[in-house]
């Protein structure tokens, strides 16, 4: 590649889950500490990170329409175009052919490296095309910048990785085996965030409950140790996490649920499938019945809170009745919101290879069906909200002159009308349900 000019603008698109979000973010950051500035809203940028996930469909190919279009759309002001570099899961798991099969781009590193981007910026400015999708020992963490200006609801990655090896996922082979971050490490980031206007915390990681580390004190604890301490900064007004495995659902971490106020009513608790032969086809350690006795665990200790789920529909061999029971899970549990997916085969997946892979139609119509009774749930859910008093984090202002919008609780998207600012915390009624929001009215004035 010829030498350029050193990028003066960047921009960062991630894809998938909030864990990508999160690294993007971090990204920006990086970027940012080189002098280099976000591109105005609207313009190209100079330089482009694609933050790639890998864990479903067409991913690689989306890729490579995105880098065909971003050469062809974004010229930069000596004619030339962007410079893009491919980072996250999909440059993790094909950063060789995207080199081979892509000339525009000049950098790609994956989920563990980003840390090194200015290094590699310096000498893709070169016209060298590098490459970094190493897993190092090192910490991503430590030499990235401190964190500076961030909304109300920050990230705050606590884990990477995962050790479950579910048959049909990629995520054991892009982000490697399961990391907890430091202790020490997790309160001072979460004291920048909150510095820097943090008021809500969700803790990430491929596998969150399996966090393991040690207090201050050098005792072992889990999850809910960390969020116990997390807890008690004053600043820090709730508090979530995601996405967790039912087999680390810890005795602890359900009686969490019970006792600290500020970890928020909501569990995200992915099951893929009510019919135990297929779960244990897709190796997920648990069956049905174990995954709803952990929900009526929690349940029994947070009568109010609200569950989540994942759900995958035509795993390889799915039969109509084994799907049948998937549905009947779902009335079972009566979820406020849920992620539901076609089966997508993954290269180098144990549930690639497997017989029995079901039609696409077939995908098509389970997937539908299961939307429509995962719908009527939450909007079930949500009408069966209406009149609670709830307090409301600001987040961002509506499309509608002096709309706010917001977080109940519950994880619902609230909007209301009145005078708020973002960051506050408010009051109101919820007073009218909608499938993928509440309207709601203001009860207190903002607290100052
Ligand atoms: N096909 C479809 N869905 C998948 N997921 C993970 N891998 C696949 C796949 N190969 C879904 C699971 C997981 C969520 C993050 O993505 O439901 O919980
Ligand atoms: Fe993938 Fe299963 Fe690990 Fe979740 S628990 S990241 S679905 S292997």
């Amino acid at each position: 590649m010829p030498k350029t000019a050193p990028p003066r603008t960047y921009r960062v698109k991630s894809f998938g889950c909030q864990m990508n979000v999160y690294d993007g973010e971090r990204m920006a950051e990086l970027l940012g500490a080189q002098g280099i500035s976000p591109a105005p809203e609207g313009e190209e940028a100079d330089l482009v990170v694609l933050n790639t996930c890998h864990i479903r469909e067409k991913a690689a190919e989306k890729v490579y329409s995105d880098i065909g279009r971003i050469v062809k759309e974004g010229r930069r002001d000596g004619g030339e175009a962007p410079m893009i570099a491919v980072a996250g899961c999909v440059a993790q798991a094909e950063g060789e052919e995207i080199m081979a099969r892509a000339p525009a781009v000049s950098m790609v590193v994956g989920p563990q490296a980003y840390h090194r981007l200015p290094d590699m910026l310096a000498r893709a400015v070169e016209g060298e095309r590098v490459t970094d999708t190493d897993m190092p020992a090192e910490t991503k963490f430590d030499a990235l910048p401190a964190r500076r200006k961030v909304g109300p609801s920050a990230f705050l990655t606590v884990q990477e990785g995962c050790d479950k090896f579910c048959t049909y996922c990629v995520v054991p082979y892009t982000r490697g085996a399961e990391v907890s971050r430091l202790f020490a490490d997790l309160i001072e980031e979460a004291a920048r965030l909150t510095g820097a206007g943090a008021r809500e915390i969700t803790l990430l990681g491929q596998n969150v409950n399996a966090w393991a580390g040690e207090d201050g004190r050098g005792r072992a604890i889990g999850l809910d140790g960390l969020i116990r301490e997390l807890a008690q900064m004053p600043d820090l007004a709730r508090i979530r996490y995601t996405t967790s495995h039912p087999a680390d659902m810890t005795e602890q971490l359900i009686a969490a649920h019970g006792e600290v106020e500020k970890l928020m009513p909501f569990l995200h608790l992915p099951v893929q499938s009510g019919s135990d032969r297929v779960l244990k086809a897709m190796n997920r350690s648990h069956t049905a019945d174990g995954y709803l006795r952990v929900l009526e665990r929690v349940r029994a200790v947070r009568p109010d809170i609200a569950l989540s789920g994942d759900f995958i529909v035509g795993f390889p061999g799915e039969t109509e009745a084994e799907f049948e029971e998937t549905l009947s899970l779902v009335d079972a549990v009566g979820y406020a919101q849920c992620f539901s997916f076609k089966y997508s085969a993954r290269p180098g997946t144990p549930a690639a290879e497997m017989e029995g892979q079901i039609a696409a139609q077939v995908m098509d119509e389970r997937l539908a069906r299961l939307q429509q009774a995962l719908n009527r749930h939450q909007l079930a859910f949500n009408t069966a909200s209406l009149g609670k008093t709830c307090e409301v984090l600001v987040e961002r202002a509506g499309r509608h002159a002096g709309q706010m919008l917001g977080k109940s609780p519950w994880l619902q998207s609230v909007h209301f009308t009145g005078d708020a600012q973002i960051g506050d915390m408010v009051r109101v009624e919820l007073a009218e349900a909608g499938p993928n929001s509440i309207g709601a009215r203001l009860l207190e004035p903002a607290a100052a």
